[in-house]
């Protein structure tokens, strides 16, 4: 299982602050207003897209395993509507359909047991409500550079499988998986999800394209979901079943 405790997000998100821009943007133009009441983020990390995200919302709730990050969650404006729960998203401290929308940014690459997850998020979620949940998939550019700098032969024998469709690859002192576009979506589909929308981002985390403003990349990031090399998906869901 991986080792969050020691991540370091403001040394990790240092002069990076047009990507969180951009995806807040993204996942604040998949929002329904009418459907923003209750909001709870898997995996919130320090609240670097829960501080934005926030304050458009009814109630939110920030779920992460670290305490010690949600407690950094200090920037929000609203903090009477803005709730911390310290648990695990595997089995989420909440009744049924108890949130409209649910939120997961940068989380789904290091689940060992994505269906479990799927399964338990659509448990929390109301029959009309939403999941957003972002991935980077394997076809993309960023991630054939990753695949040559890293060895991923042996990463996939010390996870004791090799399935098609998933490569693993060990970065930093993380395990990450990265799935193929088809693969997510069939995981998607066997938990009982439709996908509603796609967007992807990216490009703004590099230097040669970081200068543009925000509102460029959210604008292109629901006609340029089908160009592959885009590194970022945000994906739209909603109860099939
Ligand atoms: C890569 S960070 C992403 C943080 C945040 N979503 C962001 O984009 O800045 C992954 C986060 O997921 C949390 N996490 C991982 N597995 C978890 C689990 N099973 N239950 C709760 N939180 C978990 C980690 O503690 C960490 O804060």
């Amino acid at each position: 299982m991986n080792d969050y405790s020691r991540l370091d997000f403001e040394k990790l998100w240092r002069g990076r602050d047009k990507v969180t821009e951009v995806e807040c943007g993204i996942i604040l133009s998949m929002l329904e207003e009418n459907r923003r009441n209750r909001v709870l983020e898997l995996g919130a990390g320090n609240g670097r897209i829960g501080s934005i995200i926030s304050d458009y919302c009814g109630e939110y709730f920030a779920l992460d395993r670290i305490n010690d990050f949600l407690k950094k969650c200090g920037q929000v404006k609203r903090l009477a509507a803005f709730n911390r729960i310290c648990g695990d998203m595997m089995s989420i401290p909440a009744i049924d359909a108890s949130f409209d929308v649910v939120i997961m940014v940068r989380v789904f690459n290091f689940l060992s047991d994505p269906g479990t997850l799927l399964r338990e998020l659509k448990r929390v979620m109301t029959d009309d409500g939403v999941a957003i949940i972002s991935y980077f998939h394997s076809g993309s550019l960023a991630s054939v550079i990753d695949y040559i700098d890293h060895d991923c032969e042996k990463a996939s024998r010390q996870a004791g499988q090799k399935i098609k469709g998933i490569r693993q690859i060990l970065r930093s002192n993380f395990d990450e998986y990265f799935y193929s576009k088809r693969y997510f979506r069939r995981l998607v589909r066997d938990a009982g999800f439709k996908i509603i929308e796609e967007r992807v981002c990216g490009l703004e985390d590099y230097s040669i394209l970081n200068t543009l403003p925000s509102k460029i990349f959210v604008g292109i990031s629901g006609i340029a979901h089908p160009f592959g090399f885009i590194p970022h998906s945000f994906v739209k869901l909603g109860k099939d079943r």
